[in-house]
């Protein structure tokens, strides 16, 4: 199995909006709770305060949002999925459905936390801007998504399946996934002052089969075939990733690296 090249940083900039990504949160909550599970490191970066107004970029069904809420004066969720968006909610958390690429807000937040949602924001220059001009001059943004390597395996065996059936993998690439050297200099051309930027190998124990986590993260890839077709696919794809990622008595293993980093916007706009 090879590694699938995802788009370059150059590329990713030109590629516009990925295929689109559907979100269950019942499905989610079942192969996804690890992503707020796991979040400790982040939230420790950004570190919330009691006066804080703090915008959660990505807010997913809203877990992570309300264990923040408990620790600083107002959070805000956003999301571009609906019905992420109607989970967040559900829980008592302030969510609006929201493009990242075109967030509204201007000098309204102390701090952005965003996790493991700006990979998924094909034109990354957007959401930083978005979140420069959301927070008030002084504010912070902690971030966690999906950086260079990440997934390698699992979209690569997406990758093979797809050329086999004469499918153009890279058309299906739905993510971000960059050096902290090319996202340290996309947040510092905006202004930001990068406080640290780390590239963490996390394998992550998964809940369940490989199949959930296909079916739950992966729909961009598998949309490309026909929903008749799919089972067929998946059974391929988890074959070929069985010896490198399922351990006896530890069951699978995704091959996630986290691209985790913490910038500030100066005090005085010098923009
Ligand atoms: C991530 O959090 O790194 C991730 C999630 C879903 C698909 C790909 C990556």
């Amino acid at each position: 199995m090879r590694a699938v090249a995802p788009p370059s940083d150059r590329a990713a900039r030109a590629a516009g909006t990925a295929p689109e990504q559907r979100w269950d949160p019942v499905r989610y909550a079942e192969h996804g709770r690890f992503v707020s599970d796991l979040a400790g490191p982040l939230i420790d970066l950004l570190a919330p305060r009691a006066e804080d107004d703090i915008l959660d970029l990505g807010c997913g069904d809203g877990v992570l949002t309300a264990a923040v809420a408990a620790r600083c004066r107002s959070i805000v969720g956003v999301d571009a999925s609906p019905a992420q968006v109607a989970a967040a909610r559900a829980r008592g958390v302030d969510a609006r459905v929201c493009d990242g690429h075109a967030l509204p807000f201007e000098s309204e937040f102390d701090a952005v936390v965003t996790n493991a949602a700006l990979h998924w924001m094909k034109r990354p220059d957007e959401p930083i801007d978005g979140m420069w001009r959301a927070l008030r001059p002084g504010g912070r943004v902690a971030g966690e998504m999906g950086g260079a390597g990440n997934v390698a395996q699992i979209s690569g065996a997406l990758a093979d399946a797809l050329e086999r059936r004469g499918i153009d993998p890279k058309s299906r690439f739905p993510w971000y996934f960059p050096t902290p050297e090319a996202y340290r200099r996309r947040l510092a051309a905006r202004g930001f002052e990068v406080r640290t930027m780390a590239l963490v190998e996390r394998p992550t124990n998964l809940p369940g089969d490989i199949v959930g986590w296909l079916e739950t993260f992966a729909a961009p890839f598998l949309d490309a075939v026909a929903q008749d077709a799919r089972p067929a696919l998946l059974s391929e794809v988890r074959d070929a990733l069985e010896p490198a990622l399922y351990r006896p008595g530890a069951g699978w293993v995704a091959d996630y690296v986290r691209l985790r980093f913490l910038a500030v916007k100066p005090a005085a706009d010098r923009c």
